[in-house]
């Protein structure tokens, strides 16, 4: 078959050549992006005069059939046309004939490929922003009937102090929140048009950039024709910023993973998104969480296979760029996918209340409260510290907690002790003191959440 390059070439390609070259099989995702392009391109030479009026109608028309037929899933790729956008061009000529041929005028698939990840990054941010936003109103909402819901708080996995369970559910909605503002923020350098940027020189015609870039909804133009066909940024800032949301998802699948096992019983999975095992019928696993944290992996690996790929290469188009295109749609199935099962899974998710709490009276988690406590009375922390320190040891070696301990031993320990200590140490007390900005105490998790719900109503999407 004679390729639409193939004037200059004497050989005839080999198939299986052909095969190892082409992108079609992947890049057809980019079938409606495409032709998008195309058309506000040829809307562009029809009002430069490049084109004259019938030609533009002929190929709009032949473009709106392929479009047509491309949502129907009607268009029939081949891998000798090797990728999206020459068998688009194949198609065209074969439904309007050679004046097809015509709408590659002042254009090169270099700043075509490129328009198309943009419109395609475009499309897919916005949806990724809809669907972060969905995340965090179920952590929100789940926050606000938890708190008062006492918790652990750990901190290199051993106990510490006793947090609201809203509290800890809200640190990942403010993660949440940095993520959605990284990917709106990068919309900015995604909504950019390369078209016109020809090859890599831009063109003789006399085009219209801003014209096309107008009727695509880009923001401006790529100011440099070189950096237009070069420049793949604005995947790797995609990548970037969805292999941090995976990481904030992960450590929250790990947190879910424990608290759902049966040493901690913090909450259970709700059966949609767990399973059962093969041979132990009492299994239920929390697979969907452990899946989205080994996805995770997958992300970050595309992140680091376009760094890799980019970082050798000269101007300006090199075939080396084509190995965009699989991390990137992979990484956008990977986001959306984890994003709407994680909603699910917070959505559903049994919260077990009096396990939590009682685990927080099971511990020494309220320690640093008595410190406070008689530095508050004038004794310096650090003596305060050590002096729990040593209740502690009395503590652990009685096999006892501090609200058991007698206050005859308080009394020996320091004189500044008053009865009053065995309400400070409820940690329902313990949490509702810590009202500093943005710590535990009810009273703050409650302006937290109501700063939240702004935040939340105040998104474009
Ligand atoms: N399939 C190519 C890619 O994805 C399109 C651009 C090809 N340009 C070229 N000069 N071979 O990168």
């Amino acid at each position: 078959m004679t390729k639409l390059w193939g004037g200059r070439f004497t050989k005839t390609a080999e198939e299986w050549v052909d095969a190892f070259g082409a992108s079609i099989g992947f890049d057809q995702q980019l079938v409606e992006e495409d032709i998008q392009g195309s058309l506000a391109h040829v809307k562009m030479l029809g009002k430069t005069g490049i084109l004259t009026s019938e030609e533009v109608t002929t190929i709009t028309g032949g473009l709106e059939t392929l479009l047509e037929k491309a949502k129907k899933q009607e268009l029939e790729f081949s891998v000798q046309n090797e990728d999206i956008h020459l068998n688009l061009e194949k198609l065209l000529i074969d439904e309007i004939g050679p004046v097809g041929g015509k709408l590659h005028t002042g254009r090169s698939r270099n700043d075509q490929v490129a328009t198309d990840m943009h419109l395609y990054l475009r499309n897919q941010i916005e949806e990724i922003l809809v669907e972060v936003k969905a995340l965090q109103q179920a952590l929100l909402t789940q926050a606000k009937g938890n708190v008062e819901t006492l918790i652990p708080g750990y901190t290199h996995l051993q106990r510490a102090q006793p947090v609201s369970f809203a509290h800890h559910l809200m640190a990942y909605f403010w993660m949440l929140d940095r993520d959605y503002d990284r990917y709106q923020d990068s919309l900015k350098r995604v909504n950019v048009s390369p078209l016109g940027a020809g090859a890599l020189a831009g063109t003789t015609f006399p085009i219209d950039r801003h014209y096309s870039a107008e009727l695509l909804g880009f923001d401006g133009i790529y100011e440099n024709s070189l950096d237009a066909v070069s420049d793949r940024d604005f995947i790797i800032e995609f990548l970037s910023s969805s292999s941090m949301l995976m990481m904030h998802l992960s450590r929250l699948c790990e947190e879910l993973i424990m608290w759902s096992s049966q040493e901690f019983n913090f909450i259970e999975i709700d059966d949609t998104f767990a399973t059962g095992s093969s041979i132990m019928p009492q299994k239920k696993n929390p697979d969907m969480a452990e899946l989205i944290r080994g996805k995770t992996g997958r992300v970050y690996g595309s992140l680091f296979s376009l760094l890799t790929i980019l970082k050798g290469l000269p101007l300006a188009y090199n075939k080396d760029m084509q190995e965009d295109k699989e991390g990137m749609f992979d990484a956008v199935t990977t986001v959306k996918g984890s994003l709407k099962i994680f909603t699910g899974i917070i959505e559903t998710m049994t919260v077990k209340k009096e396990t939590m709490e009682a685990a927080t009276n099971a511990d020494f988690s309220n320690a640093t409260e008595l410190a406070d406590y008689l530095a508050n009375k004038g004794l310096p922390f650090r003596e305060a510290h050590e002096v729990v320190g040593k209740l502690v040891l009395l503590c652990i070696q009685k096999g006892i907690f501090l609200l058991d301990l007698p206050f005859s031993d308080y009394k020996q320990a320091s004189e500044l002790f008053a009865e009053d200590i065995y309400e400070v140490l409820q940690p329902k007390t313990v949490v509702a003191r810590r009202n500093s900005a943005g710590g535990t105490g009810f009273e703050q998790v409650k302006k937290a959440l109501e700063k939240a719900e702004g935040v939340i109503a105040e998104k474009r999407l």
